[in-house]
């Protein structure tokens, strides 16, 4: 007998996020019975060109944060209209096309891309829930087995590190690795390390960043990099590109980025675009660098293209502001040669489906994929799915510490355990376009 899974209700609320910033809840029953819930996250650092994320601006409440309005949009709005529809769960298109026509803003700013996240989110994990399978196995049928390399946040700066140094992330990548697991083991490894080294050289810092990271105040953002090295070195894992571990940057250049040029903080000094690419260029032959992450601002496609075109044969360049998740922009890189890998966040786009086409595309134009988390998490674990159900190859979720972050290690871990030897964890082949 084939299970009901029309969408019975749906119910919103306000809860918070790792910064305690309220966030959007979203619950989805089924008529069959089914349950899903899921929390959306939220960034920090983020891009122009990403749909709008719905917040009260009542500085009475949480600051102006509060998403009582996103939460009301489900609850009064979209979930009576869903509800009568007749939505089908079974059919993820239906809910989202659903949920883009009810919006009818480009920017989907009319309703939030908040609310129809949440809905669009829970919908699949009830329909996973009526199945009785893994929501990889749902997204993906049966060829998701592939796991992903971590790229795991070591040094944390910009906006998320308090601007200790001006670069975002300093990431750890195993390629090296034979499984999962040992890539998580090598990047835990690594991070202790990392931790030991400013301990040794009185630089440790109070706290973690918004990911995780460890955001030692530092005098130039050369010297986090001669720092991973030393940290590599005492984990005891090779560095290099055809060893077991490399350097991957989130260099997350908008937010630095002030009149056309670069505002170093922590060196005091202003670099020109050209600068910038020349600087990048210099570090990815003296450091073990694979991956770059927005070297440039979101809308410098001339200098994306020119950085592309100099080093993007030997390295990952991943548009994240860049292309904010958007079929339209991905296009568009591809016809001016600019980036060969798309980071993916499934709020940037603001629906489950839109995201899977994101995917699909960057894939058929031979555009590296990496699923990725937000500086705002929250115990969701929808992205580690994502990960394996599309074999995205890659992910960024943040350091090995703060529970919202090893709420998805932890479920990567999960998966690799109950897919047993189907389990598959494809290191150096995932860079193989850069190292060949
Ligand atoms: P964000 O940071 O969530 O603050 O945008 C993550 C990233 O830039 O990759
Ligand atoms: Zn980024």
């Amino acid at each position: 007998m084939k299970a009901n899974t029309k969408i019975s209700s749906i119910h919103a609320r306000e809860v918070l996020d790792s910064r305690g910033n309220p966030t959007v809840e979203v619950e989805v029953t089924l008529e069959g019975g089914g349950f899903g819930r899921s929390i959306v996250a939220s960034g920090a650092s983020t891009g122009t060109h990403e749909a709008l994320e719905l917040r009260d601006n009542d500085n009475s409440r949480y600051g102006g944060k509060g998403v009582l309005r996103a939460v009301a949009n489900v609850n009064e709005v979209i979930a009576p209209q869903l509800v009568t529809g007749g939505i089908d769960a079974a059919d993820q298109n239906a809910v989202d096309q659903f949920l883009i026509n009810i919006d009818g803003t480009r920017d989907k700013s009319g309703l939030g891309a908040n609310s129809r996240l949440g809905i669009s989110m829970a919908s699949a994990h009830a329909l996973a829930n009526t199945l009785g399978l893994p929501l990889y196995r749902c997204l993906g049928g049966m060829s998701g087995n592939e796991l992903p390399v971590p790229m795991v946040n070591i040094i944390s700066g910009g906006q998320h590190g308090n601007w200790s140094v001006d670069l975002q992330d300093f990431l750890v990548i195993p390629i090296g690795a034979c499984s999962y697991k040992e890539a998580l083991i090598w990047c835990s490894d690594v991070r202790r390390a990392m931790w030991a080294l400013l301990v040794q050289r009185g630089k440790a810092p109070n706290g973690v960043a918004d990911e995780g990271g460890l955001g030692p105040t530092l005098s130039s953002n050369e010297e986090a990099l001669e720092l991973m090295v030393d940290a590599f070195t005492l984990s005891g894992h090779e560095s290099g590109l055809d060893k077991d571990v490399a350097i991957g940057l989130d260099v997350a250049a908008n937010e630095f980025y002030d009149d056309m040029s670069y505002v170093l903080h922590c060196e005091n000094r202003r670099v020109t675009a050209q600068q910038m690419i020349d600087m990048q260029v210099q570090w990815t032959s003296s450091y073990p660098i694979l991956s770059i992450e927005d070297p440039l601002y979101e809308d410098d496609w001339e200098g994306w293209r020119k950085i592309t075109e100099k080093i993007g044969k030997g390295i990952q360049i991943i548009g994240d502001d860049l292309f904010t998740t958007n079929v339209n922009r991905i296009n568009k890189g591809v016809e001016e040669s600019t980036a060969n890998a798309v980071l993916v966040k499934l709020n940037q786009i603001g629906t489950v489906s839109e995201t899977l086409e994101v995917i699909a595309l960057a894939k058929r134009e031979g555009l590296a994929t990496v699923i990725s988390a937000r500086s705002g998490e929250t115990e969701d674990t929808t992205i580690a799915d994502l990960a394996v159900a599309t074999g995205a190859g890659q992910i960024k979720i943040g350091s090995l510490t703060r529970s919202e972050r090893l709420a998805k290690y932890n479920q990567l871990l999960r998966i690799e355990d109950q897919l047993g030897s189907e389990a598959k964890y494809n290191g150096r082949k995932t860079f193989g376009q850069y190292l060949s």
